[in-house]
C-alpha cells in the first residue's frame, strides 16, 4: 500500500491550486466546500500546516450572515457550469449562493487530535460556530436540517429528493449547455429533467438576491434532509468538544446538538422504519433508504428497527454501504447518487462506528472501501455491486479518506 499512499499525496499536491484543492481536474475545477475539508483532512496526515490552510481558504469566504458556499469560484474556467455569472451572488471571492454539508468541526477535531495545532484550531473556532450558527437560524425552519437545492445537500440526485423536485416548475430555464457530461460519461451524471430543475432553483435564489427569507418561504425546493442532520447532530457536539479544549463556553453547540435531536421524529417513516427526507410543503416522505440514514451512525442514533433495515442493505451489496437501497425501483449503482458507494460516506460512517466502538463494522468497511480503491483507483464513487470505479479519476477527496481512514 505504500505505493498507494504516494499517488494519493501525488493526487492532493496535483489538485492543489495554491491554499486550496479541487476535487478534480474537469469535472470540478473550483474550490468545493465539503470536498475542502475532507482534503484538509488528508492534508493533514503528512502536511498538518498544507490542511489548516485549506480550511482557512474555505472560510475566508464566509458570508457576514456565517453561510460558507457550496463553490469558491477563485478563478474563472469556462469548463464549468453554472459558474459565478449565473449564481451572480456578488460575494467576494466569487461564490455559490448555498452551502454544503458541515462536515469541517468533525474533521478538524480529528486534525487537532492528531497534530496538536491548538492555535489553528483557535483561529478557525469562531468561523465554525458562525457557520453552525447560520445552519440553526436559516435551515432548521421545522427543527431538522433542510436544504433548498439538492446540491445543497451534497447527494445531489440522490431519490430523497425526487418528491421535492417534481414539484419545480422548469417552464423558464431556457437555454443552456451543460459542462459536466463532456468530462464524464453521461449514464454516471444526474439525468436533464435533474439539471434543468437544479438551474431553475438557481434562477429562483439569483431573482430574489440569494434573500433567505424568502428562498424559505417561497423557494421552489425545501427538503428535511437526514444526511445534513446527522452530520449537524456530530459537527455541534464536536464544536463543543473544540471549545473545550479551547476554555471556550460550549453551551451553544450542546443545545443546538440537542434540538437536532429532539426535532429528529419529523424525519420518520413507519413505512420504511428509517428517518428518510421529507418534504417541508406537503410532508411526504421520500419513498427510499438512502446513505442519509446510514449517517444516523455518525450522529450515534440509535435505532433497532432502522439497524436491522440498514444491516440488510449492506449485505446486499458487496462494497461499501450503498447510497440507495439495491432494493428500490430508484436504484441504479453507477448514477452518481441513486445507487454508488461514496468513500467519503462511508469514511464518516467510519467515523461514528469508530466512537460507538464498533470495531467489526469499522473494520468491514475499511476493507470494503480500500478494495475499491485498490482495484479501481481514486475514483469519485464506486459500483457497489461489481466495484467499476466510476465518475471522476484523481479524485481529492477519496485520496484524502484513503490517507486519513482506509489505508
Ligand atoms: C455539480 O456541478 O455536479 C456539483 O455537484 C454541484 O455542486
Amino acid at each position: 500500500d505504500r505505493d498507494l499512499d504516494e499517488t494519493a499525496r501525488a493526487i492532493l499536491r496535483a489538485n492543489d491550486r495554491g491554499g486550496y484543492t479541487i476535487p478534480t481536474g474537469g469535472l470540478y475545477p473550483f474550490q468545493w466546500n465539503w470536498d475542502s475539508a475532507f482534503a484538509a483532512w488528508g492534508f493533514s496526515t503528512f502536511d498538518p500546516g498544507r490542511g489548516w490552510d485549506e480550511l482557512d481558504t474555505l472560510f475566508a469566504a464566509q458570508w457576514v450572515t456565517g453561510m460558507v458556499p457550496h463553490i469558491i469560484f477563485h478563478k474563472e474556467d469556462a469548463g464549468y457550469f453554472p459558474g459565478a455569472d449565473v449564481w451572480a451572488t456578488g460575494a467576494t471571492p466569487p461564490s455559490s449562493g448555498i452551502s454544503q454539508p458541515p462536515v469541517a468541526a468533525i474533521l478538524a477535531r480529528r486534525m487537532h487530535e492528531a497534530t496538536g495545532d491548538t492555535e489553528r484550531l483557535r483561529a478557525l473556532y469562531p468561523k465554525l460556530l458562525a457557520w453552525h450558527r447560520w445552519w440553526r437560524d436559516w435551515r432548521c425552519p421545522n427543527g431538522v436540517a433542510c436544504v433548498t437545492h439538492p446540491w445543497e445537500s451534497g447527494r445531489d440526485n440522490c431519490p430523497d429528493w425526487d418528491l421535492g423536485m417534481a414539484r419545480v416548475d422548469t417552464s423558464d430555464v431556457g437555454e443552456y449547455t451543460r459542462r459536466d457530461t463532456g468530462h464524464v460519461d453521461a449514464s454516471m451524471r444526474p439525468g436533464k429533467e435533474d439539471y434543468d430543475r437544479y438551474i431553475a432553483i438557481v434562477q429562483f435564489g439569483r431573482a430574489c438576491g440569494w434573500d433567505q427569507e424568502t428562498i424559505l418561504r417561497d423557494g421552489p425546493f425545501l427538503m428535511g434532509d437526514p444526511a445534513i442532520t446527522f452530520i449537524l447532530i456530530r459537527a455541534n457536539r464536536d464544536l463543543a468538544a473544540i471549545a473545550r479544549v479551547l476554555g471556550e463556553d460550549d453551551s451553544s453547540p450542546l443545545r443546538w446538538a440537542d434540538d437536532l435531536e429532539a426535532a429528529l421524529p419529523w424525519l420518520w417513516s413507519d413505512a420504511l422504519q428509517a428517518y428518510v427526507a421529507r418534504d417541508v410543503a406537503t410532508g411526504s416522505f421520500a419513498s427510499a433508504i438512502s446513505s442519509g440514514a446510514a449517517l444516523g451512525l455518525l450522529a450515534g442514533v440509535e435505532n433497532a428497527a432502522m439497524e436491522a433495515r440498514l444491516a440488510r442493505i449492506w449485505d446486499s451489496v458487496r462494497y461499501g454501504i450503498p447510497s440507495n437501497d439495491p432494493a428500490a425501483d430508484s436504484f441504479d449503482p453507477r448514477r452518481y447518487w441513486r445507487g454508488p458507494t461514496w468513500p467519503v460516506v462511508n469514511a464518516l460512517i467510519a467515523i461514528g462506528l469508530q466512537s460507538a466502538g464498533r470495531v467489526e463494522e469499522e473494520r468491514r468497511l475499511r476493507r470494503e472501501t480500500a478494495e475499491l480503491i485498490r482495484q479501481g483507483g481514486f475514483f469519485e464513487y464506486f459500483d457497489p455491486l461489481d466495484g467499476t470505479a466510476c465518475g471522476g479519476d484523481n479524485f481529492t477527496w477519496t485520496a484524502a479518506i484513503w490517507l486519513a481512514w482506509a489505508n
